[in-house]
């Protein structure tokens, strides 16, 4: 009986050690990866938009701002002329795209 209580135990305390490490942190991701082009905090750069007080990072579907990271937007699709490149696209998870958008909803609201 004992000895089941400690593996129980063990076994609560693995889980409440793993759970932190599995979600995907959006702010450490943006850093790594969006905020050269895109400003720290999604305060925009010479090079790309800002996501803060952003319409479409407001009110775009999860899935509409998914496709925008997973595919880029290069060429005649690209909706801010004045930015010389395109949107590069990115190889993230489903995790980590969706903690990504998280963050960035939080800034343009
Ligand atoms: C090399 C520079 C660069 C990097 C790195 C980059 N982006 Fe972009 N991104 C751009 C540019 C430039 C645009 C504007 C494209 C256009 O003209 O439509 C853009 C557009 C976007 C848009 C659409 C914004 C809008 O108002 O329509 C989203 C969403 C986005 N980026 C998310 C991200 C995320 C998330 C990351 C990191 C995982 C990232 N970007 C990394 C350059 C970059």
């Amino acid at each position: 009986m004992k000895r089941f209580m400690v593996m129980g135990l063990a076994f609560a305390a693995a889980l409440a050690f793993s759970a932190p490490a599995l979600a995907a942190d959006g702010a450490a991701i943006f850093k790594a990866k969006c905020a050269a082009c895109h400003g720290q905090d999604g305060i925009g750069s010479a090079m790309a938009p800002a996501f803060k007080g952003n319409a479409f990072i407001k009110s775009g579907s999860e899935a509409d701002i998914t496709a925008v990271i997973k595919n880029g937007r290069n060429g005649a699709e690209k909706k801010y002329k004045q930015f010389a490149i395109g949107m590069p696209k990115q190889t993230l998870n489903d995790d980590e795209i969706k903690s990504v958008i998280a963050v960035m909803k939080g800034w343009a609201k």
